[in-house]
């Protein structure tokens, strides 16, 4: 090897251990870091490799050769009995069958079972209980030395003081994850902002931070939970197995995860993984990826450790919900209801398996808060199916201010500030084009009036050719009308004729939503048109008739007694009903929203229930049932010998589910083994 070249190499490791480091100090120091876990393992990965291939610059201090964490100076120190590792991820179900197959063949076949939790993404704690008292709470640290944060762990109010159950032993040492659940994340963030005009990046951050805090009341406040996954030193008791001794927590009071699995093959293995991918978002709190482990603890000690981490145990890793990126431009953009908004157009990444070009800003708070601008490398979410959204700003490019503009950027009117909740900038011509097609997009899509097939370029080339001017118009379009349009033969243009037609009989619920009102959403829409069942109800109510509804404060009445007066919105109302528009809410029964607007289709033959019975329970959900699978499916529920549904499903990437992942999806199951426990 040249000279040069080694330099190369000498100079990359040094770069890659610096940067290791200092995210390590941002992730466990700071709870503020600056890339995600998988781009950390990425580098991390690449050191390892150059440190193999080149052992002449390998070094003990290496931060791969330990387990990442930091101690704290600001709290007293407390020696774990035996050192709180880490684990191994992979990143892909064949990883993890590869990972399967080594311990099987290292343990010659004689093992019995792995168990499958869920990793939940939290902060690591030891718990230590002296004749059943809790003494001492302890954060990972290094994993050799741990901070002292037993007044903290106290106040976690599902940490048990005093252990009740018979046999207990002597010094009893659990390990597990201090975490808060998603809509306790999003509270805290949104108190947090208020007073701090901070937020937390994500929701293990928002545990660390709260648990570690030199006032233990604070922690109090936060609402952290605990779940326990592993155990340090033990005296005076012996377990057969990881479910044994989660069994055994349980009897002591400690709260377990549902989504405990006890496999013993590898097809069940990856049949809960991919389960648990589908319910990911569904969760109530936020999880990673799945920890696989050997449960016969004998085998566990057979298989042993690395330096790092134990043999016995896998963490499959899911996809990041987060990554950096570079913020390219901010585009401001009407929005029906006039509102400017900003969003962001960033160089493409790609974020829990799909490409990402944009991100939503919010508005111009938010961009001032981020203090982000065009240029600057950003750190971007993505969390379940919303838009992803920009997190913080990780390098700073650009010292500028983005500032908001003066001028309608469709119609060029002047821009009217606004003090609502937030400051809102908003266009406040009535005739502003750009709002009227933002509002027919909204009007047509799938959980307004549900006119399918009548997409952004339909609407964009009917409002160009004037065949559009006012929202009824929709109902009067022909058929010489779509047939023009780019892409449009004679199918299209029938069903979508249909869509149209079809669409003027939906539930006052949807038009209420399709309307636009300001402050009404889906789920208010459904309630009031519950409550009222007619539009002429709606233009006859009172303030005090809409407060009396439980669900409407009083920002919500006004709005609604402001639209509902409105000579324009009576106009547009009542061209509507000229064209045909149902004006009155159906008698139905709803149970539930869990499935809202999700669309499923069911495929071949079901063995719990019948098709009618599974039909009642998406719809109770909120859920839709159709009879062919298309893009828009979001699940597919296969019985047996399904065909070419399943087919079509496959190609178009649709989640496909059996009857036990739609029970889960239901919380109808939980999939603790209760054989065993
Ligand atoms: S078992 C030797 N089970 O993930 C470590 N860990 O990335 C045994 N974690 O430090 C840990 N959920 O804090 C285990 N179900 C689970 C977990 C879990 C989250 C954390 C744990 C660990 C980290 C490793």
């Amino acid at each position: 090897m040249t000279l040069m070249i080694m330099e190369n190499i000498q100079n990359r490791i040094d770069y890659l251990r610096k940067e290791l480091i200092r995210h390590n100090g941002l992730y466990y120091e700071s709870n503020n870091p600056e890339i995600s876990d998988s781009e950390y393992d990425s580098l991390a990965k690449e050191l390892e490799q150059l440190e193999k291939e080149n052992p002449l610059f390998a070094s003990p201090n290496s931060p791969i050769k330990k387990v990442s964490g930091f101690v704290s100076s600001s709290f007293e120190q407390i020696k774990h009995s035996s050192p709180m590792l880490s684990l191994d991820n992979t990143y892909s179900q064949k990883e993890t069958a590869k990972w399967y197959e080594r311990i099987e063949k290292n343990l010659n076949n004689k093992n019995t079972g792995f168990t499958i939790e869920p990793k939940i993404d939290g902060v690591s704690a030891s718990l230590t209980y002296i004749n059943g008292s809790l003494t001492a709470g302890a954060t990972r640290g290094d994993g050799e030395t741990g901070e002292d944060i037993t007044e903290n762990i106290k106040k976690v109010k599902n940490i048990p003081h005093k252990l009740k159950v018979d046999n207990l032993p002597y010094f009893f040492e659990l390990r597990g994850e201090v975490y808060i659940d998603k809509s306790d994340f999003r509270k805290l963030n949104e108190e947090i902002l208020r007073s701090t005009g901070q937020k937390f990046a994500n929701s293990r951050n928002a545990a660390s931070g709260s648990l570690r805090q030199k006032n233990p009341q604070i922690t109090a406040e936060r609402k952290l939970r605990f779940f326990v996954h592993s155990f340090g030193k033990i005296d005076g008791k012996q377990f057969e197995s990881q479910s044994d001794f989660l069994q055994y927590c349980r009897k002591c009071g400690f709260q377990l995860q549902d989504n405990f699995k006890i496999c013993h093959s590898l097809k069940e293995i990856m049949d809960f993984m991919k389960i648990m991918i589908n319910s990911r978002d569904l969760l109530h709190y936020e999880i990673d990826g799945l920890v696989i482990k050997v449960n016969s603890l004998q085998l566990q000690k057979e298989l042993g450790y690395t330096n790092k981490s134990p043999r016995w145990a896998i963490a499959f890793k899911f996809p990041a919900k987060q990554a950096t990126t570079k913020l390219n431009r901010i585009r401001v953009q009407v929005g029906r209801t006039g509102i400017i908004t900003p969003s962001a157009i960033l160089e493409s990444v790609t974020l829990a398996g799909v490409t990402i070009s944009h991100a939503t800003l919010h508005n111009f708070e938010e961009i001032e808060r981020l203090n982000v601008n065009e240029g600057d490398t950003v750190l971007i979410e993505r969390a379940g199916d919303v838009i992803p959204k920009i997190v913080k700003v990780v390098k700073k490019e650009n010292r500028g201010f983005f500032k908001p503009p003066h001028n309608c950027p469709s119609c060029n009117s002047g821009i009217v500030k606004e003090n609502e909740e937030e400051v809102a900038y908003r266009c406040i011509n009535p005739e502003c084009p750009a709002q009227f097609r933002r509002h027919l997009i909204h009007f047509v899509s799938r959980n307004a009036m549900n006119i399918d097939g009548f997409g952004k370029a339909a609407i964009d080339q009917l409002l160009d050719r004037k065949k559009i001017q006012i929202l009824a118009d929709i109902y009067y379009l022909k058929y010489d009308d779509f047939i023009e349009l780019d892409l449009f033969k004679e199918k299209k243009t029938n069903n979508l004729m249909k869509a149209v037609a079809v669409s003027k009989k939906c539930p006052l619920s949807k038009l209420l939503f399709a309307l636009g009102i300001r402050h009404i959403g889906e789920k208010v829409s459904k309630i009031i048109a519950k409550r009222f069942k007619s539009m002429d109800a709606l233009f006859n109510a009172s303030i005090e008739d809409f407060t009396r509804v439980p669900e409407i404060g009083s920002i919500l009445a006004l709005s609604l007694k402001e639209f509902f007066e409105n000579k324009t919105v009576r106009n547009v109302i009542n061209n509507l009903i000229a064209a045909g528009v149902n004006m009155i809410e159906p008698e139905t029964e709803q149970f539930g929203t869990q499935f809202d607007g999700k669309m499923f289709v069911l495929t071949g033959e079901l063995k719990n229930r019948t098709r009618e019975q599974a039909d009642k329970i998406i719809k109770s959900l909120g859920g839709k049932v159709t009879s062919s699978v298309s893009k828009k499916t979001d699940y597919i529920i296969v019985g047996a010998n399904a065909g070419s549904k399943l087919k079509k499903a496959k190609e178009l990437n649709v989640k496909i589910i059996d009857e036990t992942e739609f029970d889960v999806l239901t919380g109808k199951l939980s999939l603790i083994e209760s054989t065993k426990f």
